[in-house]
């Protein structure tokens, strides 16, 4: 089936890392042609090779930092791109404390040359990979999109500020039409096992440390609190399997093509919480095996619960995740025991 409309050749910006590559795999599948721009800096190339794998088509690549404006400008001229998905960010929170500049540099810069030459070749429809960090840590819950923004980490605070910077070009020139998608926890892989979620060194993520733990790769899960005010104590997520979080991708780019709306966000959660505990007991369910865990301090910066309001995306976007929590557990240990070192095997 062939979804688009106006939309022919869509540019993903960081199409070859976790949520890129998945969200590549619906678009080309959906009948989009397909252009990647990525550094590879934390990302494997071999995932693009899987996505054709899994499409039967392939997207083109072409390996450009977004710090290089000449570079991405000559990607702008030589293809006629229709929209962007803009994913190409550093995402470490504990390591954006340590690296600010390196964090402000990467993400802000590579954020600002692209709507500029976006600009220039007179390319305004985006969607933007934001996150549920920009509601800090004093917003109720469930989060809504209404709510302020602040945000406790420069990774944090460059989504907010990027956020700001496309509600000011929105104000500055109508042509611009944005969605900006505040994912909360993205989890899972694509059913096929090929492409997933391949962290470089000691995964800082919760999923991906307990299929590292149930393939042998870690002796044991460190749980960060059992102290939290939750049922039992531990943090509670938002979690979304990364095929419902891809598939939202594409219907926001459909919303722009049907409708002008300069900017929106739009929250991409199920609205419902699960504490570690309980991704602890669905992916033993998953895997058939015990996951060996010991309760430490909580982990700096952590809030104890969130989770989404999803209704907006509901109804703006008729968008609403449908994977459940054994279906993220499940595809996540097929992805990691066919590929026990990720993309790292081949
Ligand atoms: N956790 C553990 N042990 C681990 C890793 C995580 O107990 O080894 C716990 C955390 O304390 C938290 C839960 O598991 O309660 C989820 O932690 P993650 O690190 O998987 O996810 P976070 O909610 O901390 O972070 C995610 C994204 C960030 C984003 C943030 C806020 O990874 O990019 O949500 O939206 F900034």
């Amino acid at each position: 089936m062939n979804t688009r409309e106006t939309v022919k050749t869509v540019l993903v910006t960081g199409g070859a890392g976790y949520i890129g590559s998945h969200t590549c795999v619906e678009l080309l599948q959906q009948g989009y042609e397909v252009v990647v721009v990525d550094n590879l800096v934390n990302a494997q190339q071999e995932s693009l090779n899987r996505v054709a794998k899994i499409a039967g088509k392939a997207p083109v690549f072409l390996r450009v930092d977004l710090l290089d404006e000449v570079a991405l400008d000559a990607v702008f001229s030589q293809y006629s791109i229709d929209a962007v998905i803009h994913f190409a960010a550093l995402k470490a929170v504990g390591e954006s404390v340590a690296k600010p500049l390196a964090y402000y540099h990467n993400n802000m810069t590579g954020t600002l040359n692209l709507f500029r030459v976006m600009a220039q070749h007179q390319v305004f429809q985006l969607v933007y990979s934001s996150s549920a960090t920009v509601y800090g840590d004093s917003n109720p819950i469930p989060y809504r999109e209404d709510m302020p923004l602040a945000s406790t980490s420069p990774y944090g605070r460059s989504k907010v500020m990027a956020e700001q910077i496309m509600m000011d070009l929105s104000a500055a020139d109508e042509r611009w039409n944005i969605a900006s998608l505040r994912y909360f926890n993205p989890v899972g892989a694509h059913p096929s096992g090929l492409i997933g979620e391949d962290p470089t060194g000691i995964p800082n993520n919760l999923m991906p440390y307990i299929s590292q733990v149930a393939v042998g790769r870690r002796e044991h899960l460190s749980i960060y609190g059992n102290d939290y005010m939750t049922a039992d104590g531990t943090g509670v997520r938002d979690y979304i399997h990364v095929v419902d979080l891809a598939n939202g991708h594409l219907q926001a780019l459909q919303l722009l093509a049907r409708k002008h709306q300069r900017f929106s966000a739009y929250n991409l959660g199920a609205g419902k919480g699960f504490s570690v505990l309980d991704v602890v007991k669905a992916f033993e369910k998953a895997c058939g095996q015990s996951i060996p865990y010991k309760f430490e301090p909580r982990r700096a910066g952590d809030i104890g619960e969130f989770y989404a309001d999803a209704s907006k995306a509901a109804t703006e976007l008729d968008w609403r995740a449908a994977r459940s929590l054994d279906s993220m557990c499940a595809d996540t240990w097929n992805w990691q025991s066919k590929n026990p070192s990720g993309y790292g095997q081949v």
